[in-house]
């Protein structure tokens, strides 16, 4: 890591789970494991933007606890930040919506929120943007925001499934090629397009993946020889990188200077 000075973090639910927000896809404590209270037909309906227009009432229901307030960001989050503090960081891919990376403090400029975030929100119809704090007191109360242009009701800006990704996104096709690293964290790689830019660095760059399980093209075997697998917790290996580069200091300055 030492030797690397572009590196692309790309991250999902994984990183979060030490903060207490569950994953998506871990059986039992997972998500899409516990949703029965909020009565969909399958999982994936809740963050289906056709069911949504049809029922937006469980999403909205999720939406009251999953909004960004009640988390705090741990050392996986602040490991980023560090990276970016030492001019190591080119760009952080996040899947997650919960904010925790900006929270932690790394600039925007530096972060893809690739599946969207809380801070906006818009009409799902005319996609008219709407005062996000506005957005936020309705559903906190209970109630769906609703459009001022045409009535439709109004979703924070986090993608379902059957909307694009934000234009950000984009940014892949030109970063990934300039990458000398890429860390993949905290994700099952499962949901496109986001899973398959893991293949946009140029070959002989070497790839990182932190995970209890091995995912994406980490599973192949045999292995690529410029892939890398460091099973186990999340927040253990974290450390383990952090004593080994001798950021110690560094991480627990970082982590003071935030506050939170
Ligand atoms: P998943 O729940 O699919 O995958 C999380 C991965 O992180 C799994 O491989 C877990 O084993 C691993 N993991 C969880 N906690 C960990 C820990 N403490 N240490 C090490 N590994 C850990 O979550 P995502 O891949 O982020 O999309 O899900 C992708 C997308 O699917 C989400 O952004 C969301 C969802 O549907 C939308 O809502 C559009
Ligand atoms: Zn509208």
């Amino acid at each position: 890591m030492k030797y690397c000075k572009k590196i692309i973090v790309m991250a999902g639910a994984g990183i979060s789970t030490p903060s207490g927000i569950p994953d998506f896809r871990t059986p039992g404590s997972g998500l899409y494991d516990n949703l029965k209270k909020y009565n969909v037909p399958y999982a994936e309906a809740i963050f289906d933007i056709d069911y949504f227009t049809y029922n937006p009432r469980p999403f909205f229901a999720l939406a009251k606890e999953l909004y960004p307030g009640k988390y705090k960001p741990n050392i996986i989050h602040y490991f980023v930040r560090l990276l970016h503090e030492k001019g190591l960081l080119l760009r952080c891919y996040t899947q997650n919506i919960d904010g925790l990376e900006r929270m932690a403090g790394i600039p925007s400029e530096k972060v893809v929120e690739a599946h969207g975030t809380f801070s906006t929100a818009s009409c799902h119809l005319c996609y008219t943007s709407f005062p996000p704090k506005e957005a936020r007191d309705c559903i906190m109360n209970g109630k769906s925001p609703r459009c001022k242009v045409c009535y439709g009701v109004v979703k924070p800006d986090i993608v379902f499934f059957g909307e694009d990704l934000p234009k950000q996104f984009s940014s892949f096709s030109t970063d990934f090629p300039k990458a000398d690293l890429l860390i993949v964290m905290g994700t099952s790689l499962k949901i496109e397009p986001f899973a398959n830019i893991v293949n946009a660095v140029r070959p002989n760059v070497p790839r990182l993946l932190i995970n209890r399980d091995l995912v994406g093209p980490f599973k192949n075997e045999p292995l690529k020889s410029t892939d890398v697998a460091e099973l186990g917790e999340l927040c253990e290996v974290t450390r383990k990188f952090v004593s080994a580069l001798n950021w110690q200091t560094d991480m627990d300055e970082v982590i003071k200077s935030q506050k939170l």
